[in-house]
C-alpha cells in the first residue's frame, strides 16, 4: 500500500511513517518543515515539502503520488498558544484540512485518517472518557480539531469520503533505537521538559498545582508510547482500506492514567538522579484527569500496547534525548 503522511515529519508523523516502511509499503511525505524535521525521515520516504494553505501544490502532490490512504497529523499542537492567536490554529489546522479534504475528493477519494486529541473533551465529568463524552474543548486547539472532525463527517456524507479520527491521549516517548524522538521548537511537555532537565538545559521542574481532586493534588494523564500510537494508525489504514465502516472515532491511550508527581518519579528513577522540583500554580485551561477509555479501539482494531510501563516509556524517551540532547540540530 502506498500511504501519503501529511505532517510525517513532526514527532509521531516520522513514526508512523518508521512503522509503515518497516510493514513494507511506500511513504510519501508531504510537510511544510515548519516544525518538522527532514531528518527524522529515512531516504526510503519521498518528502514533498509544500503547505496545507497551498492548494495548488497539495493537488499536484496527490496527484502525482496517487496514494491508496491519507494520514493526516499537520497542525499546530500547543494549547496556550492556541489561546493567544486563535487565528493561525484556525487558519492552519482547520482551513488547512478542509483544502486537503477537498484535494483528496478531486483527485482519488482514498481513506483518511486523521489525528485528534483528547482536548476535544475539555475538562470531561467522568474518567476514563469514552468517544461519546461530551464534547467541550477548553481551547482554540481542541476546537480547530473538533471543528475538523465535523467537517470530515460532512465530506463523508456529501462524498463518500472513508475516514477514521483517532483522538490521542498524552503522547510520550521515542523510537526504541534512539534515532527519532520529540523534537519541538516549543517545548511544554512534562516528560520532555524533565529529561532536558536531567540534561542540564533547565533548571529545575515546576509542578503546575498541587491543588487539583486527584489522588496526590497533582493532574493525572494517559501517557501513551508513540510506537504503539504508531501502530494505531496502521491498523486504523489497514481497516478502511479493508472495507471497515468510515466515520468511526476512538480514543489511543493505555485507559490508566499517572499523576505529574509519579511522571516526575518515573523520570528520577530512568536519569538515576532526583531532579529539583518546585510546586507553583495551576497552569490555565489544564483538565484534572484525562484518561481513555480505550475498550473500543482495542476491540474493533486489535490495538495492543506494547510500552505499557511508565518507566519503560521514559527510558526509550531518555535514551533519545542523551543521544540527542538538542534533537535533529546539527545532524
Ligand atoms: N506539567 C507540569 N510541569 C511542566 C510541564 C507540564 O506540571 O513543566 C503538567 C501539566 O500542567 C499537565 C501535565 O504535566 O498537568 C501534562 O502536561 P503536558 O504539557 O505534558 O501535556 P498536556 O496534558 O497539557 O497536553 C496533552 C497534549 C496536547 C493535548 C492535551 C489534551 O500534549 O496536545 O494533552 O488536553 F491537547
Amino acid at each position: 500500500m502506498h500511504v501519503m503522511v501529511v505532517g510525517g515529519a513532526g514527532y509521531i508523523g516520522s513514526h508512523t511513517v518508521r512503522q509503515l516502511l518497516e510493514a513494507g509499503h511506500q511513504v510519501t511525505v508531504l510537510d511544510n518543515l515548519s516544525s518538522g524535521h527532514r531528518e527524522a525521515l529515512a531516504s526510503q520516504a519521498k518528502l514533498v515539502v509544500a503547505d496545507l494553505l497551498d492548494y495548488a501544490a497539495l493537488k499536484s502532490a496527490l496527484h502525482i503520488a496517487q496514494p491508496d490512504a491519507v494520514i493526516h497529523f499537520a497542525a499546530l499542537i500547543e494549547v496556550g498558544e492556541s489561546m493567544r492567536d486563535p487565528g493561525r490554529y484556525y487558519l492552519n489546522n482547520v482551513a488547512g484540512s478542509v483544502n486537503l479534504f477537498q484535494a483528496v475528493v478531486e483527485t482519488r477519494k482514498v481513506p483518511v485518517v486523521f489525528s485528534s486529541t483528547a482536548a476535544v473533551y475539555g475538562d470531561a465529568a467522568n474518567t476514563p472518557i469514552p468517544e461519546d463524552a461530551p464534547k467541550q474543548p477548553s481551547s482554540a486547539y481542541g476546537h480547530s480539531k473538533l471543528m475538523v472532525e465535523q467537517i470530515l463527517r460532512d465530506f463523508g456524507t456529501a462524498h463518500g469520503l472513508p475516514y477514521t479520527v483517532l483522538r490521542y491521549f498524552n503522547v510520550c516517548g521515542a523510537h526504541p533505537d534512539h534515532t527519532i524522538g520529540e523534537d519541538h521548537p516549543n517545548k511544554t511537555h512534562l516528560i520532555e521538559l524533565a529529561l532536558l532537565t536531567a540534561l542540564g538545559q533547565r533548571e529545575k521542574m515546576f509542578i503546575n498545582g498541587t491543588d487539583y481532586p486527584t489522588p496526590d493534588g497533582t493532574c493525572v494523564r494517559d501517557y501513551v508510547h508513540v510506537v504503539d500510537l504508531a501502530d494505531a494508525h496502521l491498523l486504523a489504514v489497514q481497516a478502511l482500506i479493508g472495507g471497515a465502516e468510515s466515520g468511526k472515532a476512538y480514543n489511543v491511550g493505555l485507559g490508566y492514567g499517572f499523576s505529574v508527581r509519579q511522571v516526575l518519579d518515573a523520570t528520577d528513577a530512568v536519569v538515576g538522579t532526583p531532579l529539583h522540583r518546585e510546586e507553583g500554580p495551576r497552569r490555565p485551561g489544564d483538565p484534572a484527569s484525562l484518561v481513555a477509555d480505550s475498550s473500543r479501539i482495542k476491540a474493533e482494531l486489535g490495538f495492543l500496547p506494547q510500552f505499557t510501563d511508565l518507566r519503560a516509556i521514559v527510558q526509550t524517551a531518555w535514551d533519545w534525548h542523551r543521544t540527542h540532547p538538542h534533537g535533529f540540530e546539527g545532524q
